[in-house]
Formats: structure tokens, C-alpha cells, sequence
């Protein structure tokens, strides 16, 4: 019985999380700062230890240029083709990528000696990718269905601000 409440516990937690960072995503998005990107990635590297470096691209062309980015290092990558990496291909495809182990992906491109794992989201906008989340993790299988569906609810309130 005991052992049936801490799960239920755990659970609203869980659910809880995703559900107040959605809505808080939403207060600093209405907020109409100039620096929304940068204001909603610094909410998500505050507030998920398993996002490890957050990054935004932009769609320029046949190219991703990093915008605003979070982490501890910078990365080479401030510019990848479509098409490219993990980041180009989720560019190409219009799908969000989950990398559960980057070591076992021929396309990645390597930023971090660190990361383990990564997700990228695109943000489209009339259907065409306009830019796009990317984030590592120091941790494999870091990204789960409920970080997929979270971001890609950001993505749609970021597709309006880029
Ligand atoms: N790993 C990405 C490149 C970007 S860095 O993770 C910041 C890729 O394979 O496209």
C-alpha cells in the first residue's frame, strides 16, 4: 500500500513537470521579449538536468545557422548543411530525430566528447522547416516520449517568434 502511493506520488510529479514548464514556456513566450529564444532556452537548460547543451538553428538557404545556444562549450557546428548530421536530417525530413546512443548513428557530427544522446525538433512554419531545437545529452537514452511531445509543443510556440 505504502509502496503504491510513493508511485502515484512520483507520477504526478512526472506529469506535473512537462505540464508547468508547458505553461511557463507559454507566460514567457506572451511576454513578447525580443529575447524569446534565448529566454525559453535558458528555461529549459534551468530546468532539465538531462538538457545538457541546448541550441537553436535557423534555417538559412540550404544551410542551419546556430542562433541562440546554452551549454558549457561552444560548438564548431554553427553551420550545417541540410541534409547533414542529425540536425540537417531532421531539416530535410521535417521529423524530430531521437538519438538514443550518438555512437551508434553514422550521420551524427560530433560536438561534445560528453554527449551521449540527442534530440533535434524542428519548428516549421505553413509546413516547411524554419528552424529548429537542438539538444544534447550527457546521458544515453536520455530523451523520452514525454521530452518528444513536450518539445514539440515548444517548437510550435517558438515557429511565430523566429
Ligand atoms: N550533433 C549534431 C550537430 C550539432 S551539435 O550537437 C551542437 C548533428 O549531428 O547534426
Amino acid at each position: 500500500m505504502i509502496h503504491k502511493q510513493v508511485c502515484l506520488i512520483i507520477e504526478g510529479d512526472f506529469f506535473l513537470n512537462y505540464h508547468e514548464a508547458e505553461r511557463k514556456i507559454k507566460d514567457i513566450i506572451s511576454q513578447k521579449n525580443s529575447s524569446v529564444l534565448s529566454d525559453v532556452i535558458d528555461f529549459l537548460f534551468d530546468n532539465f538536468d538531462h538538457y545538457s547543451w541546448i541550441g537553436i538553428y535557423v534555417v538559412r538557404g540550404n544551410d542551419l545557422i546556430l542562433g541562440p545556444w546554452r551549454g558549457p562549450q561552444a560548438t564548431d557546428h554553427t553551420k550545417i548543411t541540410v541534409g547533414k548530421g542529425i540536425c540537417g536530417s531532421a531539416a530535410a525530413t521535417g521529423k524530430t530525430e531521437v538519438i538514443d546512443d550518438v555512437s551508434s548513428d553514422d550521420r551524427y557530427l560530433s560536438c561534445f566528447i560528453s554527449t551521449k544522446s540527442e534530440i533535434v525538433v524542428p519548428i516549421k512554419k505553413r509546413n516547411s522547416v524554419i528552424a529548429e531545437i537542438d539538444i544534447d545529452s550527457d546521458k544515453k537514452n536520455a530523451f523520452t516520449k514525454d521530452d518528444k511531445k513536450f518539445l514539440e509543443k515548444i517548437a510550435d510556440m517558438l515557429s511565430k517568434h523566429i
